[in-house]
């Protein structure tokens, strides 16, 4: 039998040949996601962290923008499970001679990679590359459009602590404006079931984000009041042409989060944190650090797990211990 035989996709489980949003997605596909990542999880706990269920499939990670978090655990999560995993980066490529987008893209697809990972400066550039290529195309990130592992990941540290995500109240603090993190979070939380409140200076939270089906506070102490989640944004700097803040000390002054305003929200509220932080900017060290409160350093674990759960669904290889929660 041929492999492309073999990796069939699911039918009636995961209706998608690509993972490029979170947007979309049925609440029974991203409840698939979290349950496969958490059968990862355990996996990533033994000793042995290797299986091969990948084996014999070629992924090609190409990040056309920084990253180290997602890179990494995007390698670690394919070759835990056997598969034959590349990496790609701009500074390395043709790209630096002036290849296009889609060349690159076309030059890729002859080397018959089943999974593309993307990560891209332009929003919808992730999408455009996925109607190209053969195999799956997984989105790592396109400029301030969606990051969908990243949201996939923040649910599953929240479910894994909280027991749910139905009913929670979760505030996403800081730059909504450059956030692909925030627009998959809220795409995700709603579907779920979560309350979601987003918390930002007028300048990087425009009003029509209430058309995402969230509430907007531009006072940070008013926005925090008894919510379960506290999950910060990084201020964008590198995304910002021009004046959007008078300065980051006053910044941090009214949307940092210090002990202080933490502890508006819930007594057992937890801290979250996409990465990397800016210390002092959007987040004091005092609460970032704090080990009964951050998850943080849970979000990056969750991260290989989530990523092994995609590779899994998106080529069909599923392990047998997925049972639905
Ligand atoms: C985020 C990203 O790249 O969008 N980081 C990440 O993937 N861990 C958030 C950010 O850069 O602030």
């Amino acid at each position: 039998m041929s492999r492309r035989l073999m990796t069939s996709p699911l039918p009636g489980r995961f209706g998608h040949k690509h993972l490029l949003g979170i947007e979309g997605l049925s609440p029974d596909e991203i409840t698939l996601l979290l349950n496969t990542a958490d059968a990862c999880v355990e996996q990533n706990r033994r000793v042995d962290k290797k299986q091969s269920h990948l084996r014999g499939l070629t992924q090609i990670n190409l990040f056309f923008e920084d990253s180290t978090r997602t890179r990494t655990s995007f390698e670690l999560a394919g070759k835990r499970l056997g598969a034959d995993v590349i990496n790609m980066s701009v500074q390395h490529s043709s790209i630096k001679k002036g290849e296009t987008l889609l060349d690159t893209a076309m030059t890729l697809n002859a080397m018959s990679p089943d999974v593309l990972v993307v990560r891209h400066p332009n929003s919808g550039a992730v999408q455009l590359l996925a109607q190209k290529v053969t195999g799956a195309v997984i989105n790592a990130g396109d400029g301030s459009h969606e990051h969908p592992t990243q949201a996939l990941l923040d649910a599953l540290t929240i479910r894994r602590r909280k027991g749910r995500l139905q009913g929670l109240l979760v505030a996403i603090c800081g730059d909504f404006l450059h956030s692909r993190v925030a627009r998959s979070n809220i795409y995700l939380l709603n579907a779920m079931g979560a309350r979601v409140r987003l918390i930002a200076p007028p300048t990087l939270l425009p009003r029509e984000a209430e058309r995402l089906g969230v509430e907007v506070f531009h006072d940070m102490r008013r926005g925090l009041a008894g919510c379960d989640i506290v999950m910060m944004l990084r201020l964008q700097q590198e995304r910002m042409q021009g004046a959007f803040l008078p300065s980051t000390r006053e910044y941090f002054h009214f949307y940092g989060l210090d002990a202080e305003k933490l502890a508006l929200a819930h007594p057992e509220a937890f801290i979250m944190h996409p990465g990397p932080m800016n210390r002092g900017v959007e987040i004091d060290s005092e609460v970032a650090d704090d080990i009964h409160r951050s998850l943080i350093a849970e979000q990056v674990e969750m991260g290989v797990a989530v990523r092994m759960a995609c590779l899994e669904i998106l080529t069909g290889r599923l392990r047998n211990d997925t049972g639905a929660r």
